[in-house]
């Protein structure tokens, strides 16, 4: 994505449309793709596909985009602290994520943005993120119940700002609660339709609190417009704009978005090819690296540890590579220090297929060909196991009965 020219200022596709006629561009939550591999982690192709959203967020100015439970799982590797904040971070907003470790920081609980009116007066508008728990967070950020911290936040945002909305990623049904609990909020836009039956929600009012829910539709923008009233407060309009119908495709956008459909294409296909040429080299036997480090393969074993060979060859280890076969879309370097027999560390793409006896035993020639000379006992079996079978790994590992199934 470093071709793309990093916009700076905050002015958004409607404000350069529509001179004169101030406008925020928002967006309620659940606009990344949340598709996770096996365990758990953002598949590459999709963590591609994530990039150029929030690229094209930046390129057409979306003001504030509350950060949800679906944005988080990828969004925290652009959250993770010691970096400068990214012009895409920093419209980033939310008051139910909190973090939990030093290595990230979670995004501010609202943001204010600051409108030139058409009379020349200024508007500041303060802007709330609000998520549900679900999908859990990724390890290191916890989600608070947004009914509880939405009343003080509101507060708070309400001496900063003339008017406060909330851009909320919750069910369609907990919207009048959260409203009731925070009064201060003036307008709160629900973007929580998970059906086609949700899509079209009419408007609620809950106390003083306008609530709007956004469409289901990625391709239908909605449109909120406020009007000042003589008394000093102000009204409040919505309409939703189809793009498949009234609005022609802008041709630039079109690249775009084919530019970001080949880049995900792309990475799939050298994903594949990855595991291809991986596969393709680092058969067993086909492997020569690993005598430099003093190993010999696990056929070297069978001879003389029949019993176990055979104990083993039947067992998950030996076929732990198959699974990434089966995943090839999922496949990533890092596979393969938990699915493979790496040699070392720094050379990973010359791991062998399998967990062999090497890779729990360690560097086992020596051994092999002068046996008196005795191998060495696992000192710390649990350690063993455990550097693979981690909690996000083996959620449910218990070792004793682990190891009932792996004893050989
Ligand atoms: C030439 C025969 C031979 C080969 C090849 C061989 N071993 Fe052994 N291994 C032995 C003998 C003999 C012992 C000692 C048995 C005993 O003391 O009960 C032994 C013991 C072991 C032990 C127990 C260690 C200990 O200190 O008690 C382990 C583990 C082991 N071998 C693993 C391997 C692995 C892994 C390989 C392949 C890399 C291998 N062996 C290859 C013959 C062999
Ligand atoms: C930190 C170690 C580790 C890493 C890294 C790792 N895995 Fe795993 N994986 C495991 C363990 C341990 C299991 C067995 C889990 C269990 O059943 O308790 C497993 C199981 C699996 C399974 C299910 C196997 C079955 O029994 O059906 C798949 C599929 C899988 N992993 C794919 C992947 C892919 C793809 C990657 C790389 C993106 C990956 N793993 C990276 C440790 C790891
Ligand atoms: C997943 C890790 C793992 C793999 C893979 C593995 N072992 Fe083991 N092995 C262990 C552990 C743990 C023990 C028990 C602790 C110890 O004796 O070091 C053990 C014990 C042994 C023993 C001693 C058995 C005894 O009765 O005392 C031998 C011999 C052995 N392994 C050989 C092999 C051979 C040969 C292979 C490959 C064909 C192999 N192991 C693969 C983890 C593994
Ligand atoms: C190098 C990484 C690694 C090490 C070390 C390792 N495992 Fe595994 N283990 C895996 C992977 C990957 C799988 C999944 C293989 C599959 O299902 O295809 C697995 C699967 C298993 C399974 C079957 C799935 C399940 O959870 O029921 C058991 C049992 C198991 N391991 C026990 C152990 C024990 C006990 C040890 C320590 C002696 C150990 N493993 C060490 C990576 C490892």
């Amino acid at each position: 994505m470093g071709g793309l020219a990093r916009r700076v200022s905050y002015s958004n596709l409607f404000s350069e449309k529509m001179k004169g006629l101030p406008s925020l561009l928002v967006d309620g939550g659940n606009y990344l793709t949340d598709e996770r591999g096996y365990h758990g982690e953002v598949r590459p192709d999709v963590a591609v596909k994530d990039e150029w959203i929030l690229n094209a967020y930046e390129k057409y100015g979306v003001d504030v985009a509350n950060l949800s439970s679906h944005e988080l799982r990828y969004a925290a590797r652009l959250l993770k602290t010691g970096s400068e904040p990214s012009s895409i971070v920093r419209r980033l907003v939310s008051a139910n994520i909190v973090s939990e470790s030093k290595e990230f920081s979670a995004p501010p609980p609202f943001l204010v943005r600051e409108l030139t009116l058409r009379n020349g007066g200024k508007l500041k508008v303060a802007i709330i993120g609000l998520t549900e728990a679900q999908p859990a967070p990724p390890r290191g950020f916890r989600i608070e119940d947004p009914a509880k911290v939405a009343a003080s936040v509101a507060q708070t945002a309400k001496k900063t700002a003339d008017v406060v909305v909330a851009l909320a990623r919750i069910k369609q049904s907990d919207a009048r609660r959260v409203a009731e609990l925070a009064p201060a909020i003036d307008v709160m836009l629900v973007a929580g339709a998970d059906s086609v039956a949700e899509s079209f929600t009419p408007p609620q009012v809950a106390g003083r609190t306008q609530i709007y829910f956004s469409s289901f539709e990625t391709r239908m923008l909605g449109e909120l417009r406020f009007y000042r009233q003589s008394g000093g407060g102000f009204g409040t309009r919505a309409r939703y704009i189809s793009l498949d119908d009234v609005v022609p495709d802008d041709r630039a956008a079109l690249d775009f978005a084919n530019a970001a459909k080949a880049a995900e294409e792309q990475t799939r296909s050298a994903t594949k090819d990855l595991l291809e040429d991986w596969l393709s080299k680092s058969r067993s036997d086909a492997v020569k690296t690993q005598t430099s480090h003093g190993f010999t393969g696990s056929a070297a074993c069978a001879g003389c540890h029949q019993g176990q060979y055979v104990k083993w060859s039947s067992g998950p280890h030996a076929h732990a590579t198959d699974r990434l076969v089966q995943k090839v879309f999922e496949f990533e370097v890092g596979c393969l220090s938990c699915h493979a027999s790496n040699r070392d560390p720094k050379q990973m793409l010359q791991s062998i297929q399998g967990i062999d006896c090497e890779r729990c035993h360690g560097p086992g020639a020596e051994h092999a060909s002068k046996p008196a000379t005795g191998y060495g006992r696992i000192v710390d079996v649990k350690s063993n196991c455990l550097s693979c079978h981690t909690a996000d790994t083996s959620p449910r590992f218990d070792l004793q009965s682990a190891m009932t199934t792996v004893k050989h």
